[in-house]
This record gives structure tokens, C-alpha cells and sequence, in this order.
């Protein structure tokens, strides 16, 4: 089947991914965050023991001795202080660099989207909206700033914390550890709750953030329509609908992540309390044996306990948002790329000894290479043998095609819209790949070909012609990147569009814009035929190349084109007759069959559907 769209084994991707990218694209700038948080999470809790020293050692000795000396007091201060500042710059050393690895890991996963989109296939286009794609390149990379320069930092670094100051709390008291973790277990164990409930909405959230692009990016591109009919209002009213579904979804993926913060805080306050009733009875009734200082800094430590949790929680948020946009991303990346299509390739070729020789120049001659030594010379002989096709699955659009197109012969297809033109077209360059039968291409089945070869050897005219930001030189060079200017004006000159582009306000150096907005739609196809003719290519393929181009100027393009076309294969789409009355066959098509085939003066005899299309006397269904 040609449905590419959905890929075979759908992958899952998770925040893991993401981790495993930047281990791999940053070790040494992890390694050095790494010992950044190590340090700070060493100063902090010096920071935080100091506070025993500070009343066991210090204060409590001052004021049962009476003596007011300081001068001990003032060195633990300065060296407090040294530590501190330490802290202060390992961690925004720590910032700085996950800042940069998170800007470069986003760059990395920009490209890799990007260039796996370049692979897809045309049916992948065909079911994905474009504004959703271009949400996930966005939206959902945005996701991951976040996580990679917050979230993912001061998870880590909260882990290290965690761990260091349970060291800590189990050399000072281990009772009193475990009464802690017993009540940091239950907060774990709520925020777990909370956070997996959030994470369905967050998905959410992410998926209608790439619906209501979507539908911007059609209304945008649809705006004079919109005008045209005047539905200005019933536009806005959907808008008003897709806008409010996605502040619903957001309002609850936020109101449930942002509950968690102060259920934490509020519990761990009530640890605090909880843990320090405990210390203190059981200190006065002798249990225990323990110091004010060490209840003060139990106590301390406790909340240090607790804030690398809750740090963890504030970022809940993020990492839920940032793994649904991953699994998004994932959607893409995954998604199923066109095959490149078979071995044979395409090669420049000379006669020399009466055998085809290989070379690297252009030397107007090619030749299909199979294997390492093998030459068909590119005449060509194409052959539809019984094909079948369909675009989606189980609804035919073409049945049982056969055509013969000999070297340089004009082959034409009409037939009422829908019947199935383009479609032909578009299996012979293999936009889709056919259901049954075979496309024969100088005797080389064309499934057995590279895909990128085949379609260098096809010069095609598409039937909505596109044109990319850039001057009008750029976009028939586009054709034949090596083509020269002198080249270019000829195919210019070739397709009849000399004239205007002389007329343009630059010339040949005229800007145009996203899609040539500031061309007829008639200048637009002529220089769509001059960027197909400067690529000079054995085979031509014009779908309606000359439909939007007033009769006048379409007699001049026809004698170029037939230049153009003399010695190569062509085949021509064309609602107007008369462009191809002198063409070899004619195949006329409806609802997918050829039905009729021959020439203009055969068809006409036989006083079919070609009789009556041509005459004018048809009644298009
Ligand atoms: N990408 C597509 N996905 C599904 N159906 C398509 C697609 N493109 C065309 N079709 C259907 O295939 C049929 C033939 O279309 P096409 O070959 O474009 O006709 P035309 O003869 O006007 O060029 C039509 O019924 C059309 O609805
Ligand atoms: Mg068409």
C-alpha cells in the first residue's frame, strides 16, 4: 500500500530521550554541571551545619562563660562567608552552561525534525495539517528550554541534596531520619498522584495548541476566500470554539500541577512541627540524648529535606509539559520516511567504442547504471502495464491502465477534473507507489530505480505551480543549480517569459516572496515551465502548465514548449484542446479508465467522448 502516513512501528519517545542526547552531545559540559551542583549542594549544607558549630561551640560557651571574646565567632563567619560565594559562582557556572546545552539541544532536535521531514513521503503531507507540524518545530521544542535549563538542573540537583543531607541526618539522629522519611514518603506519594492526573491534560494541552495552528495557518492562507465569501465572522466563531477547548485543557493541566506546590510546602511544614514536638519530648524526658544545636539543625536539615522536593514540584509543571511535547516530537521523528526507491541510478554517459562510457560532466546523454558496469541508455520508452491504484485503502481512483510512450513521443491525457490526470502523474514519479501492475521505464521496472534519480530524469510541471522567496534568476535556477545565467534567461526565453521578467522592476534580479504573491497566476506557471526546462530532462511531465495563461501568450509558449519537447517523451495535461492536437496518442480518462486513445484525427472519427469534447458538445459530470 502507498499509505506511508502512519508509521509501521510507532516509537514512543519520553523525556529519556531528551537525556540521553545531551549525555552523548555534551558529555564534558554535564560533567562540569555535575560538580557544580556537587559543590553547591556541599557549601549549602556546610551552610546549614554551621548552625550546630555556631550554638554548640560558640554561642553556648559565650554565654555560660560571660567572656564577650568573638574573635572565633568572626573566623567561622569569614569562612562561612568563603564558602557561601563559593556556592554562588559553581551555580551560576550551573546555570550558564545548562542555558547552552539546552539552546544546542533544541538546535540538534530543530535539524533532526527538519531533515527527517525532507524524507517523508508526499502522503505523509497529505494527512498531517501544516500547522500542527509547525507546532511540534515551536511549541513543543519550546517545551524542552524549560526542562533542560530548570527542571532537569535541580532535579539533579536535588537529588544529590537528598542524599547528602540524609548522610547528614543519619550521622546526627537516626531515629529522628526515619520519622522524616516517613513523612517525606507521604508527600512523595500525593505529588505522584497529582502530578500523573496533570500529564493527561498537559498531553492535552499540547495537541490543541497544534489544532489551533493549524487551523491559523489555514484561515491565513485561505484569508481571501474568507473575504470572497464573507466569513469573516463564522471563521472567528470556530476560532472562538478550538481557542476556548485549549484554554480548558490548559486551565486544568495548570490548576492540577499547581495544587501540588502548596500541598508539599503545607505538608512539609507540618513535618517540621511534627519532627520538632518529637525531638524536643524526647529530649526532656531523656530519651534522647541530644543538644539544642542538634535539634536546631535537625530541624534545618529537615526543611532542606523538603526543599529539593518541593524544587522538584515546581518543575512538575515543565516535565509533564515537556514530556508530552516530546512524545510529539516523537510523532514526527518516527514518523515512516519515503524508501529511497531501488538501486539502479541515474548517470551522464558518452558513446565511445559504440558502448556507453560513464562521465562526470553533462554531456546531454544518460543512461540508467545498474549494478557497477552495467548502462541502459535513458530513452525515454515508459509502459503502464495493468495498473491499479488508490489513495486510501479499499477506493480505487485508477483501474487497469496501459500506455505505451515511445522515445519522444507527446503523449496527452484529458478528461474532466478528477478523472484521474495528476494521479498518473504522480505514480510515474512515484508520489505514490501503485497497488498492482507495473511502470515500465526503458524496460527498467521504475520501482527498481533510485526515487531521487527517477525524478532528476522527469522534467515536471506541477499542476499548482510553487515558487520559494528568492529573485526570479533563483527560482528557474532552481531547475539546475549549475545552469548558468545565460542558460537560464534561455529557458526563460524558451517558456515565453522573457518578456515580462524584463518588464519586472528588477529584472531577473526581481525579489519574489512565499509562493510569487506578487505574480499572475499565468507569469507563475511560465516561469514554473522555464525552472523545468533549464533542468533539460529526457522526460517531461506538464500537468495544466498553461491553463492559467490567456490563449494569445499560450501559442507563443506552445512553439517553445514544442521545442522544448522535440526529443523527449513528454506527457501533457491540458483542459485546452487545441494545446495538444498534434500529440502522438491521446488518452482520454474517466473515472480512473482510459477509455478512449488515439490520435486527434482518430479520436474525432470515432465520434466518442473526445468527439464531444472537442466540439464543445459535453456535458462535464
Ligand atoms: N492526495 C489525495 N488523497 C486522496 N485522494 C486524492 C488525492 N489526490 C487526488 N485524489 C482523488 O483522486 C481522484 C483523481 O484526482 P486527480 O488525479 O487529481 O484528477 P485530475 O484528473 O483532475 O488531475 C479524485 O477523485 C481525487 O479526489
Ligand atoms: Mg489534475
Amino acid at each position: 500500500m502507498n499509505n506511508l502516513s502512519k508509521s509501521k512501528d510507532e516509537k514512543k519517545l519520553n523525556l529519556f530521550w531528551v537525556i540521553q542526547r545531551i549525555k552523548k552531545g555534551y558529555p564534558i559540559q554535564i560533567f562540569a554541571v555535575l560538580v557544580c551542583i556537587v559543590i553547591v549542594a556541599v557549601t549549602t549544607l556546610i551552610g546549614t551545619t554551621f548552625f550546630k558549630a555556631l550554638i554548640d561551640d560558640y554561642i553556648t560557651p559565650l554565654l555560660q562563660s560571660g567572656q564577650k571574646d568573638f574573635s572565633n565567632l568572626d573566623k567561622a563567619i569569614v569562612r562561612l562567608s568563603f564558602v557561601c560565594a563559593v556556592g554562588v559562582i559553581a551555580s551560576y557556572v550551573q546555570s550558564t552552561t545548562m542555558v547552552k546545552i539546552g539552546q544546542g539541544t533544541m538546535r540538534g532536535i530543530r535539524e533532526e525534525l527538519f531533515s527527517h521531514m525532507q524524507r517523508l513521503s508526499v502522503s505523509y503531507f497529505d494527512t498531517h495539517p501544516y500547522g500542527d507540524t509547525m507546532s511540534i518545530y515551536t511549541n513543543d521544542v519550546d517545551t524542552l528550554r524549560q526542562f533542560i535549563g530548570v527542571s532537569l538542573p535541580n532535579i539533579l540537583s536535588s537529588i544529590i541534596s537528598l542524599i547528602s543531607v540524609f548522610i547528614t541526618m543519619l550521622i546526627l539522629n537516626v531515629p529522628l531520619t526515619f520519622l522524616s522519611l516517613g513523612m517525606i514518603l507521604i508527600i512523595m506519594f500525593i505529588s505522584n498522584k497529582s502530578a500523573s492526573i496533570s500529564m493527561k491534560h498537559f498531553v492535552r494541552q499540547q495537541t490543541q495548541i497544534g489544532e489551533i495552528n493549524a487551523y491559523i495557518e489555514e484561515m491565513m492562507s485561505g484569508q481571501k476566500v474568507i473575504k470572497v465569501f464573507c466569513h469573516e465572522e463564522a471563521v472567528e466563531k470556530d476560532f472562538l470554539l478550538i481557542n476556548e477547548k485549549l484554554r480548558q485543557s490548559a486551565s486544568k493541566a495548570n490548576s492540577y500541577a499547581n495544587i501540588l506546590m502548596p500541598i508539599i510546602n503545607q505538608l512539609g511544614k507540618f513535618s517540621y512541627v511534627i519532627i520538632a514536638i518529637a525531638a524536643s519530648v524526647a529530649s526532656v524526658k531523656g530519651y534522647m540524648n541530644i543538644t539544642v544545636g542538634e535539634i536546631v539543625t535537625f530541624l534545618a536539615l529537615v526543611q532542606s529535606f523538603t526543599q529539593p522536593l518541593s524544587q522538584v514540584g515546581q518543575q512538575v509543571n515543565a516535565i509533564i509539559m515537556a514530556s508530552a511535547g516530546v512524545s510529539r516530537l516523537g510523532n514526527l521523528l518516527y514518523a515512516q520516511p519515503e524508501d529511497a526507491g531501488g538501486d539502479i541510478s541515474l548517470v551522464n554517459v558518452v558513446h565511445k567504442d559504440g558502448a556507453l562510457e560513464e562521465t562526470a560532466d553533462r554531456s546531454g546523454m544518460w543512461a540508467w547504471k545498474k549494478g557497477d558496469k552495467e548502462y541502459v541508455e535513458v530513452k525515454g520508452d515508459i509502459k503502464f502495464e495493468d495498473v491499479d491504484f488508490s489513495y486510501v485503502e479499499g477506493h480505487t481512483i485508477l483501474h487497469d491502465i496501459n500506455l505505451y510512450a515511445k522515445p519522444a513521443q507527446k503523449i496527452a491525457f484529458v478528461g474532466s477534473t478528477g478523472a484521474g490526470k495528476t494521479t498518473i502523474t504522480n505514480l510515474l514519479n512515484r508520489f505514490y507507489d501503485i497497488d498492482k501492475g507495473n511502470i515500465i521505464y526503458d524496460g527498467i521496472k521504475i520501482k527498481d530505480i533510485k526515487k531521487s534519480d527517477l525524478r532528476k530524469s522527469l522534467g515536471i510541471v506541477l499542476q499548482d505551480t510553487h515558487l520559494f522567496t528568492g529573485t526570479v534568476m533563483d527560482n528557474i535556477r532552481y531547475g539546475r543549480p549549475s545552469a548558468s545565467d545565460e542558460e537560464c534567461i534561455g529557458a526563460a526565453r524558451l517558456a515565453n517569459a522573457h518578456g515580462f521578467i524584463e518588464r519586472l522592476p528588477n529584472s531577473y534580479d526581481t525579489v519574489i516572496s512565499a509562493d510569487g504573491g506578487s505574480l499572475s497566476q499565468g507569469q507563475r506557471q511560465l516561469l514554473a515551465i522555464a525552472r523545468a526546462a533549464v533542468a533539460d530532462p529526457p522526460v517531461l511531465i506538464l500537468d495544466e502548465a498553461t491553463s492559467s495563461i490567456d490563449t494569445h501568450t499560450e501559442k507563443l509558449v506552445q512553439r517553445g514548449m514544442d521545442a522544448l519537447m522535440s526529443g523527449r517523451t513528454t506527457f501533457v495535461i491540458a483542459h485546452r484542446l487545441s494545446t495538444i492536437r498534434n500529440s502522438d496518442c491521446i488518452m482520454v480518462l474517466e473515472h480512473g479508465r482510459i477509455i478512449e486513445r488515439g490520435s486527434h484525427e482518430e479520436l474525432l472519427s470515432q465520434k466518442g467522448r473526445y468527439y464531444k469534447l472537442y466540439t464543445g458538445m459535453s456535458v462535464i459530470d
